[in-house]
């Protein structure tokens, strides 16, 4: 093999892939990593000192006596001693500064490409799923690399000095004790693909008690309220043994490797001495010689029989950089084209044609779309649930793309748009709308970030909450606790109103908004939605009558098939029709209800 192959071969192995890898995140900091890691050289080397020193003070003090005053010996321990102590600290400082900055890198680039996934990512992966890969795998990946790298470096200039020592002392109790040496490093080779499945199912179980955490934590009245106690507990007992069960795979599968080591490292001790003593009997090394190669002999082989807790760390933080990699090196499938256009604002209308949409390969759910809404107009869609409302309003602002047909804006297919400007025109109201923890004011500032004051008053009164933030100690800046917990569901509404509000987007979209609600917030909240829609194109997904009936036209969507489409007049005259059965069946009953005048 030449030193071509050589490179190339060094260049495929997995330790090399995966440190190339991390280079990038090292740059920024190379110094101080080249520092600590140049620090460990000394830190490693000074070991050989002293079992080198052993021989002379064996064969002068011990043996031949001719040592006149032996107190620099003490004094030299502890001067050793006490610079290996502080290069130590230096070694260790450094590596902590050098991990630390290169985990925060690594987490927010992770961090950065997380929120370019699009909605079908998050549909497919758990909480726990994307804590673990995201922030664990994270920890894992860069303490492990750079723990080892230190071990590594400080372990092999020991092993050379080491060994140097072993020569010096005798040349052939020291080829004895490499070759040795050598047969204990064949096990590791093996040792991977034995630990790589269990490693992924448990990385895959530890996530799933992440996810169970979160649900507990989200879902705890639900919980409460079905007694769901005890189903928990078990769901939980079992995760919590899956994960057992993994951990003792793994010890099965690893945990042999130290204790060969110490079998095969006994081994070469055990020849040494009684190899050694031959040669001291046989007057060809002196006991100093012995001392000395023993004492280095012990003190090469220490890091070697721990070698097998090691390299698995090493494997574990090697897995870990191949999961963060192949998110950070995966691709978020709805993105920006090229030479995608801003969208300013809306002129025309925006056109469904011939849409085609399906979550699931070959589940078509949207069929053969086909809807033209002109700017200012409000559409109205509804239908049996479960027919494809909500999913052909979400295809709009691309949270998902459709398979097969085109929606445009302006004559412009939405995929040539910017996705940011494309969503910057677009203000969405679903049925249970995402607020942070942090004030009512935080979160309508979201809508648009350098609001005034003005506006954002503005904003409340026509989300109707200014009577409300007025009864409040703190008014608007009243914390309003995790995803809006705090708030009754009326107000949550009126508070993702006034958000939407704030964005001013000439496309709205109202996903069955008022849906929730009991009939005195659902009136109120009704107000501030048409304030909401003034001058507005309006995508509305409403079961109540009041909303349909100020429609422009209607949108009978049945099994992701646009049935009928219409003003209310106009399917109303349908004989048979589908809207006009289900208007006699639904809302009907709203309007009879609706006489009593409701109070705000
Ligand atoms: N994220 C998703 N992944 C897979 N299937 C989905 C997803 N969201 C909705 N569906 C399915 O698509 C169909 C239409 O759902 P949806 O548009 O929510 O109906 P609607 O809003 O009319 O009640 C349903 O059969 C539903 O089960
Ligand atoms: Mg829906």
């Amino acid at each position: 093999m030449n030193a071509k192959q050589i490179l190339e071969k060094i260049k495929t192995t997995q330790a090399y892939m995966n440190y190339s890898r991390m280079w990038p995140f090292v740059k920024p900091y190379w110094f101080r990593a080249l520092l600590a890691v140049l620090i460990c050289i000394p830190i490693g080397s000074l070991d050989a000192v002293i079992a080198l020193s052993l021989k002379p003070y064996m064969d002068l003090v011990m043996v031949e006596k001719t040592v006149e005053s032996p107190w620099y010996i003490p004094f030299g321990i502890v001067a050793f001693t006490s610079i290996q102590g502080m290069l130590n600290y230096l070694a260790t400082y450094l590596n902590t500064w050098v991990g630390g900055k290169i985990t925060n890198d690594l987490k927010f680039e992770l961090y950065k490409k997380l929120l370019t996934f699009e909605t079908a990512y998050f549909d497919r992966k758990k909480s726990g799923d994307i804590v673990f890969r995201f922030n664990n795998d994270a920890d894992t990946a860069c303490a492990g690399l750079l723990d080892n790298l230190k071990t590594f470096v400080s372990r092999l200039f020991s092993s050379i000095s080491l060994v140097c020592v072993l020569i010096y002392n005798s040349w052939q109790l020291a080829l004895i004790a490499i070759f040795i040496l050598g047969c204990a490093f064949l096990p590791l080779a093996k040792i991977r693909q034995r630990i790589k499945s269990v490693m992924d199912k448990s990385v895959v179980a530890g996530s799933t008690i992440i996810t169970a955490y979160n649900e507990s934590f989200a879902g705890n009245k639900t919980i409460t309220s079905y007694n769901l106690a005890d189903y928990q507990e078990n769901k939980f007992k079992n995760i919590l043994h899956e994960i057992f069960k993994f951990k003792i795979k793994m010890i099965q599968r690893t945990s042999w490797l130290s204790p060969m080591m110490h079998v095969i490292v006994s081994v070469g001790i055990g020849i040494a001495i009684g190899y050694g003593s031959h040669l001291i009997l046989t007057k060809q090394i002196t006991s100093g010689n012995f001392v000395s190669f023993i004492t280095a002999l012990i003190m090469l082989y220490t890091p070697i029989k721990n070698l097998g807790n090691n390299f698995n760390s090493v494997q574990f933080s090697f897995m870990a950089i191949e999961r963060v990699f192949g998110v950070l090196e995966s691709n978020p499938r709805i993105k920006d084209k090229p030479n995608a256009v801003e969208l300013k604002t809306i002129k025309d209308g925006i056109s469904f044609k011939d849409v085609c949409f399906e979550y699931i390969k070959d589940k078509p759910v949207l069929k053969h779309i086909n809807l033209e809404v002109k700017k200012g107009e409000t559409i109205a869609f509804v239908g049996n649930s479960g027919g494809g409302k909500s999913t052909i309003v979400s295809l709009i602002p691309r949270f998902y793309d459709i398979k097969s047909g085109s929606i445009k804006i302006d004559g412009i297919d939405i995929r040539d748009y910017t996705l940011k400007s494309l969503r910057a025109n677009i203000a969405v109201v679903f049925q249970d709308n995402f607020l942070f923890s942090g004030t009512i004011k935080e979160n309508i500032l979201l809508g648009k970030e350098d609001a005034t004051e003005e506006e954002v008053q503005k904003a409340i009164k026509m989300a109707y909450l200014d009577e409300f933030v007025a009864t409040l100690k703190d008014g608007l800046n009243t914390q309003i606790g995790e995803r809006g917990m705090l708030l009754s569901g009326g107000q949550k509404q009126r508070v993702a109103i006034a958000r939407a509000f704030l964005k001013n987007a000439p496309i709205v979209i109202l996903d069955e908004a008022t849906s929730a609600l009991d009939n005195k917030s659902e009136a109120i909240v009704q107000k501030a939605i048409d304030n909401l829609m003034i001058d507005k194109t309006v995508f509305v997904i409403a079961h109540r009558l009041s909303t349909i009936q100020n429609a422009d036209r209607i949108a009978l969507i049945n099994e992701g098939v646009l049935a009928e489409l219409g003003t209310h007049e106009e399917l109303m005259q349908i004989e048979n029709g589908k809207y006009k059965n289900l208007y006699n069946m639904q809302f009907r009953v709203q309007k009879e209800t609706q006489k009593t005048p409701v109070t705000v």
